[in-house]
């Protein structure tokens, strides 16, 4: 069963949505686990109970920051909405790749967008979180 992370969604560098690939920026509670770096496929609960499939990014965003703090960031696929100030849990499932430093925002963006394509296919289901909302979506 893959590693629970739960958190305030927290305003980032806004950079995420520029990208055209948002992340809910996870401020991970102290005591809690903060699992390997790399990117995940995932899922997200919100606080209506809904779950939806994610691209999880756990990382120092390598492209960006020389030695930045790790980060716990996840997109949520076909979801469109404001995640701030919720409280949300992730469910980290398979490993997709480990993070990387890009020489541009652009092959990062090539590579976001394989990566959500990977997750897609995986297709996997959570096994930590359940549907409290009895609507899983992704
Ligand atoms: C699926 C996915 C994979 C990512 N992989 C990397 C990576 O390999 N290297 C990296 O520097 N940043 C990676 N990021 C993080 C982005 O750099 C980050 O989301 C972006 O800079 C926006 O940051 P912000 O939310 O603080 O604005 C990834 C993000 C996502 C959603």
């Amino acid at each position: 069963m893959g590693a629970v992370v739960a958190g305030v969604v927290v305003h980032g560098d806004g950079r995420g949505r520029q990208l055209g690939y948002p992340t809910a920026n996870v401020a991970t509670e102290p005591g809690g686990e903060v699992p390997e770096d790399g990117v995940y496929s995932g899922w997200a609960r919100l606080e209506d109970g809904s779950v939806h499939h994610a691209a999880i990014s756990v990382g120092k965003r390598p492209t960006y920051y020389e030695d930045g703090a790790v980060l716990v960031e996840a997109h949520l696929l076909d979801f469109d909405g404001d995640l701030y100030d919720q409280r949300v849990e992730l469910e980290l499932g398979a490993l997709v790749r480990l993070q990387l430093r890009f020489d541009s925002t652009e092959r990062l963006v090539e590579q976001i967008r394989l990566d959500v394509a990977d997750v897609r296919r995986l297709d996997d289901a959570p096994e930590a979180l359940t549907d409290l909302a009895g609507q899983t979506e992704g």
